[in-house]
């Protein structure tokens, strides 16, 4: 078996009881995500890429107890398992480090090629239809209501205030509208906001539907 396979199954058995949204199923979809933003890049290393997007989540604190142990079984694992150097997997912790949307909201982490394109991968995973499915999905996880007047989007998120709670369609407003403009690669952009039109209309017509206005944000939703 190729180190590449080895590593989706350890993926796959790590994302194995997830509920929230970051279940196998979107580990799956950043993978082919990354796949598919590699073509326009031949000098980019692939496995460092493929293996990014397999393993981004793996030691996620929003999904495990205690990341640094589960980050040092992984590092293990692909040590005397898979058979990786440290200086292989050097560059894909790093990357995993420092991609997150809430690590880069205050502060800006600089990311190679390689790390730009699995950061898009993920992005794009958050957008379109699958993106609405997502928002749902993890506003039910975290028993956020669907929409609640009473509750305005945020005008800026902070890594402080990120993982407040809010609603599901306030996390269109203060995040989803406005991803397409953070893509690293302009194949990613142009997938983002093709992605980003799809959901403005699914938002103008539930707003039409309970008859009541979109919040003001400077973002339309038509
Ligand atoms: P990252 O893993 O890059 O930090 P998140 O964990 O914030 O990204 O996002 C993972 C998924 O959960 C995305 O589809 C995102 O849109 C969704 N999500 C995150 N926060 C909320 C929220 N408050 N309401 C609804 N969906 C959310
Ligand atoms: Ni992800």
């Amino acid at each position: 078996m190729d180190a590449l396979t080895q590593i989706a199954q350890l993926a796959k058995q790590q994302a194995a009881h997830d509920h929230s949204g970051h279940d196998f199923q979107h580990i799956r979809r950043v993978v082919a995500n990354a796949q598919q933003l590699l073509a326009a890049y031949p000098q980019v290393d692939a496995f460092t890429v493929l293996a990014t997007a397999y393993l981004h989540d793996y030691y996620d604190e929003k999904l495990v107890a205690d990341p640094a142990t589960v980050k040092t079984a992984l590092s293990e694992e692909l040590q005397h398992t898979v058979g990786l150097k440290a200086a292989q997997i050097q560059p894909i912790f790093f990357i995993i480090d420092h991609m997150s949307f809430a690590k880069n909201i205050d502060t800006h982490q600089s990311l190679d090629l390689a790390g730009q394109i699995v950061q898009d991968a993920d992005r794009l995973d958050a957008l379109g239809a699958v993106g609405i499915f997502r928002a749902i999905r993890y506003g039910a996880a975290h028993n956020n209501p669907d929409y609640d007047p009473a509750i305005l989007p945020r005008q800026e998120l902070t890594a402080a205030n990120y993982r407040q709670p809010s609603t599901v369609v306030n996390h269109f407003y203060e995040k989803l509208f406005k991803l397409a403009a953070t893509m690293n690669t302009p194949a990613a952009q142009q997938i983002a906001r093709q992605r980003t039109a799809f959901m403005h209309p699914f938002l103008a017509e539930y707003f039409h539907e309970i008859g009541a206005q979109p919040p003001v944000t400077g973002e339309s939703p038509a």
